[in-house]
């Protein structure tokens, strides 16, 4: 080998030194922009959006918020595996629309007692119990044409049923609800005991309110989990797919390594049915080695991150858009889809990776700041943050092993850490929802500049052009007081 061949003749990019050249469109509207897209073999969102698994942005509430917006986020692994289950098992069970005591009536009550608390508590019908066992349901139907007000609600009431069990997923209720055009279906356990109510209108409403909500397959929100690959990583693994998690993240800063292939196979061989992500990683042959490994999506990003100094400490990593267009190729020729992960700063740097081929980005610094993401927000001289941090930073490393040694603090040597990470504060930004609303509408915006309707489009036309320091400049706000 020649000396001159360890360098590449190439230069690489990152998403400030390229804009996406404007195309000719026909897309009129933003709202005839798709951003449905692939995250992993089998699971597709309808906005391509993850949140980063730090213990600054993803835990139970940053998970829930993502997955009705249409995203998903990645719990941390930086819990003991019980916690971090507990966490899993909050987003599996938020979605929950079960009305636990729904307003009853006792059989031997009266139609005027029905009718006066139907107007007072401004309900249509009300369940009827004798104890806590279900014995009829009592509805405004019932009551149209009863005109003596002193019978008792167990001659008027309709006995029979069409209920749940429990456990009931809200895809199998809605089926029931529309099958037998009813609007309250009770949740029976054994003995007829009362457990729930589910009715049409809450459905419905939920449906409004969160249309692009990301699911599994029996209509709960969908939830990943980041493991490992050492120590007991397999049994972290078994206690989120028992929590119900639907993606395990297989997650170390140098995904391009044998134990991580045998990690991710392992990993996959025993949960067939969880999609695995894998990473990080910076280059096509990475990409190539990890999907015949089974990965069903792979994470791109050596040092791109806001908190990451990976490229200083090591030297080592590839500038973030580069990384994406060399993983698109290896994306395209295997099907697994890749996800850009760091260093992106806004909407515009979303539609430049997606561009570049990833099917969907995560992110942490500009989810980090929301009312969603763990601790507490702090003022300074007025203005609001919340703390961020890299995970690899010295004060990330210094909370592990507190809770480590949290018998023994003594015990805790922090000499050998050689942090490749910053703590910092973002601006505080309120809801997730409404951060990823403007994000999206950003993605729209760059897609129609592009004339792609669809992110498969984007990939096709998308060209990129580098630009000059000044062409930056040019690009912010600029020349104002
Ligand atoms: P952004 O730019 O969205 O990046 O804040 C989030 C991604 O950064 C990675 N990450 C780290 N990388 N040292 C690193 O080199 C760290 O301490 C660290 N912590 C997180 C991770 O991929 C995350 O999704």
């Amino acid at each position: 080998m020649q000396e001159n061949d360890r360098l590449e003749p190439r230069q690489a990019f990152t998403f400030s030194d390229v804009l996406l050249a404007p195309q000719k469109s026909c897309i009129s509207s933003r709202k005839q922009v798709s951003l449905v897209s692939r995250l992993s073999r089998n699971v597709t969102l309808q906005v391509p959006i993850l949140s980063a698994n730090m213990d600054t942005v993803t835990e139970a509430p940053m998970a829930i918020a993502m997955a009705r917006a249409g995203g998903v986020g990645i719990i941390h692994r930086f819990l003991t595996i019980r916690q971090q289950a507990e966490e899993v098992v909050r987003v599996k069970r938020a979605e929950s629309i079960i009305i636990e005591e729904p307003y009853s009536l006792s059989p031997d009550q009266t139609v005027q007692d029905a009718k006066r608390l139907m107007r007072r508590l401004n309900v249509s019908g009300f369940l009827v119990l004798r104890g806590r066992r279900l014995v009829g349901i009592l509805t405004n139907r019932d009551l149209l044409f009863e005109s003596d007000p002193g019978r008792r609600v167990a001659a008027v009431m309709t006995r029979r049923l069409i209920t749940a069990p429990p456990g009931v997923s809200l895809k199998k209720a809605e089926e029931l609800l529309k099958r037998h055009k009813i609007e309250k279906l009770p949740l029976v356990g054994v003995g007829d005991r009362l457990r729930g109510l589910i009715t049409a209108s809450d459905l419905l409403k939920n449906k409004i309110r969160y249309p692009l909500t990301t699911k599994d397959a029996k209509g709960r929100l969908l939830v990943g989990a980041a493991i490992g690959v050492v120590g007991d990583y397999l049994e972290r693994a078994a206690a989120l797919a028992r929590a119900g998690a639907d993606i395990l993240a297989v997650d170390v800063a140098h995904g391009h390594a044998e134990h991580v292939f045998k990690a991710v196979r392992k990993v996959k061989k025993r949960w067939p049915h969880v999609e695995v992500i894998a990473g990080n990683v910076a280059s096509y042959e990475a990409v190539l080695d990890l999907a015949g490994a089974g990965a069903d999506a792979v994470r791109v990003g050596v040092g791109p991150g806001s908190i990451c100094t990976t490229r200083i400490v090591s030297g080592s990593g590839y500038p973030q858009l580069s990384a994406v267009l060399a993983c698109a190729k290896a994306a395209a020729e295997t099907g697994v889809p890749i996800i850009a992960d760091g260093g992106i700063r806004d909407s515009g740097d979303i539609t430049k990776a997606l561009a570049a081929g990833a099917s969907s980005v995560m992110l942490g610094s500009l989810l980090a700041g929301t009312d969603e993401s763990p601790g507490w927000t702090i003022t300074r001289q007025g203005i609001k943050y919340k703390v961020y941090r890299g995970m690899a930073s010295m004060s990330a490393t210094l909370s592990r092993k507190q809770k480590e040694y949290a018998d023994d603090p003594d015990e805790i040597d922090m000499a050998g850490v050689v942090p490749e990470g910053v703590e910092a504060v973002v601006p505080y930004r309120g809801p997730v929802a409404e951060v990823l609303a403007q994000l999206a509408g950003g993605v729209r915006s760059g897609m129609s500049y592009c004339g792609a309707p669809t992110i498969e489009e984007l990939w096709k036309r998308a060209r990129f052009i580098q630009i000059t320091p000044a062409s930056w400049q040019e690009s912010r706000p600029h020349a104002l007081d």
